[in-house]
C-alpha cells in the first residue's frame, strides 16, 4: 500500500512538473511571439528609414561617394553620376587620384591620419567635351567598415556657374572703376577743349571782320590751298564732335546720384564680402572682425566699392591664404571735435616693398600684371574716400602684411545729433 502511495505521489509530482514546464513553454512561446512581432515592427521601421534615407541621398544635388581607405568607390548617389564625367566613376583607379591637382589624394592621407580636412575646390578640364568645370569638395571619415578600415565620404558640388558669376561680378566692379576714371577724364578734358574752342571762335570772328586775312599754302607748290578760315572751321567741327563724344561718355558713366545716408559698417562690409566670400573660403582666407564702432555716413555703393577694392587687393596678396582683419573704433577729428570712424583693414599677405609705398595710390601703378589688375583700384578708392571727407593711409611690412587705415565721417556736418564742438 505504502509502495502504491509512493508511486502515486511520484506520478503526481511528475504530472505537476510536466504541467509547470508546459506552462513555461507556453509562456516562452508567447514571449517569443511578442518578440518576433516587436522585431518585425523594428525591421519595418528600419526599412522605412532606409528608404527615406535613400530617397534623401537620391534627391540632393550634392554628389556623394563612399570610398574605402584606398580611395576606391564603394557606392555613390545618382547626383555624383550627373555632375562628374563617367571616366572618373569607372572605378579602375582610386577616385582620390582622379583630380589632377592631387589635393583629394592628400586629403585622403590627412583624413586617415586623423587630421581634419575641410573644403577645397578643384578645376577639371574635359578635353572631349571642351569644357572646364570647377568642383568644390570635402572628405570626411564615416566610421569603420567590417574589415576595420575607415570608410570615407567624399561630398562634391559643381560650382562652375557660381564661379563664373563671381568672376563676372568682380570684373563688373573693376569696370565700374574704369568707368569712373573715364568719366573723370572726360570731365577734365572738357575744360581745356572749351578754351581751345573759344579762341578758335574768336579767330573766326576776326577773319570774318577782315582784321586778319591769310591763306595756307601747299609746302611743295607754295600755292594757296584752303583758307585758314576753312581750316579753322574743320577744326571747330572736330571739336564739336569731341564734345558730343565726351557728353555721351559722361551721360553713360553718370552714377545714379544717391544722396549720402547714415549707414552701419557691418552692412557695408557684408555687401563687399558677399562677392568674395567663396574665393576667400577656397583659398583659406579667414575674415575676422572686431567692430567697436558701426556708424558712418556716406554713399553705400561707393563705400562698398572701397572695401571691395581693399579686400580684392588683400586676396591677391595672400595666394596661400591667411587672415583678413577688420577693426573699427570711434574717434574725433580736430578742429571741432567732429566724430569720425576709423576702420583698419589688415592682411597677412606678402606686404609692399618700401619703394612701392609712395606709388600705390597712383593711377595705373600695379604689380598684378595686365590681366589681373588695372592699377586703378587704390587711386579710385582714395578718391572716393576723400569725396566723403575721409582719408586712407597705408602701412606695410614686407613678408608680414599690410594695413590700410580708413577714416570716414560718422555724421554729416550739421546733422542733428552731431555733438557740438566744445566752446
Ligand atoms: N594688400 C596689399 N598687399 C600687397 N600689395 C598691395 C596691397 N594693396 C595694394 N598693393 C600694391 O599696390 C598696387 C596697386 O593696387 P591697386 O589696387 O591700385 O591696383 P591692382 O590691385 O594692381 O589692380 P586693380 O585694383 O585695378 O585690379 C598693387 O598692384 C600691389 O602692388
Ligand atoms: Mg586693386
Amino acid at each position: 500500500m505504502g509502495l502504491l502511495l509512493a508511486s502515486c505521489a511520484k506520478l503526481a509530482s511528475e504530472a505537476i512538473e510536466r504541467i509547470q514546464s508546459h506552462q513555461e513553454i507556453h509562456r516562452l512561446a508567447q514571449n517569443l511571439e511578442s518578440s518576433i512581432g516587436q522585431l518585425d515592427k523594428e525591421r519595418k521601421k528600419v526599412e522605412q528609414e532606409k528608404v527615406q534615407k535613400e530617397n534623401i541621398l537620391d534627391s540632393i544635388p550634392l554628389g556623394l561617394l563612399l570610398l574605402n581607405e584606398q580611395g576606391m568607390i564603394r557606392c555613390r548617389n545618382p547626383a555624383a553620376g550627373k555632375i562628374l564625367p563617367p571616366r572618373l566613376l569607372e572605378g579602375k583607379k582610386p577616385f582620390t587620384e582622379a583630380f589632377p591637382d592631387g589635393m583629394l589624394s592628400k586629403a585622403r592621407e590627412a583624413v586617415l591620419q586623423g587630421e581634419r580636412f575641410s573644403r577645397w575646390a578643384t578645376t577639371l578640364s574635359e578635353p572631349s567635351e571642351d569644357s572646364t568645370r570647377t568642383y568644390q569638395w570635402g572628405l570626411v571619415p564615416v566610421g569603420r567598415e567590417s574589415n576595420g578600415e575607415t570608410a570615407l565620404l567624399c561630398i562634391l558640388q559643381d560650382v562652375t556657374e557660381e564661379r563664373i558669376l563671381q568672376r563676372q561680378l568682380l570684373e563688373a566692379a573693376r569696370m565700374a572703376s574704369v568707368g569712373e576714371l573715364a568719366a573723370g577724364t572726360a570731365h577734365n578734358l572738357r575744360s581745356p577743349l572749351g578754351a581751345v574752342k573759344g579762341i578758335l571762335e574768336l579767330l573766326l570772328e576776326e577773319l570774318d571782320a577782315g582784321r586778319i586775312a591769310c591763306y595756307a599754302t601747299d609746302t611743295e607748290t607754295a600755292r594757296p590751298t584752303r583758307t585758314v578760315k576753312e581750316q579753322l572751321q574743320i577744326v571747330l567741327k572736330s571739336l564739336d564732335k569731341s564734345f558730343s563724344i565726351i557728353d555721351d561718355l559722361l551721360q553713360f558713366a553718370r552714377r545714379p546720384d544717391r544722396p549720402p545716408e547714415k549707414l552701419r559698417l557691418q552692412g557695408v562690409l557684408e555687401g563687399a564680402e558677399v562677392l568674395l566670400a567663396e574665393l576667400f573660403k577656397e583659398r583659406g582666407i579667414r575674415v575676422e572682425k572686431a567692430l567697436d564702432a558701426q556708424d558712418l555716413f556716406g554713399r553705400k555703393a561707393d563705400l562698398m566699392q572701397v572695401f571691395l577694392n581693399l579686400y580684392s587687393n588683400a586676396y591677391k596678396a595672400m595666394p596661400e591664404g591667411g587672415i583678413l582683419t577688420i577693426e573699427s573704433r570711434s574717434t574725433v577729428r580736430q578742429p571741432g571735435n567732429i566724430p569720425f570712424i576709423e576702420v583698419v583693414v589688415t592682411d597677412t599677405g606678402y606686404g609692399i616693398p618700401a619703394d612701392h609705398i609712395p606709388k600705390i595710390f597712383d593711377p595705373f601703378f600695379t604689380t598684378s600684371g595686365r590681366v589681373e589688375g588695372t592699377g586703378l583700384g587704390l587711386s579710385l578708392t582714395r578718391k572716393m574716400v576723400k569725396e566723403h571727407g575721409g582719408s586712407l593711409e597705408v602701412s606695410s611690412t614686407l613678408g608680414k602684411g599690410t594695413s590700410f587705415l580708413l577714416t570716414l565721417p560718422t555724421y554729416p556736418d550739421g546733422l542733428p545729433g552731431r555733438p557740438e564742438a566744445p566752446v
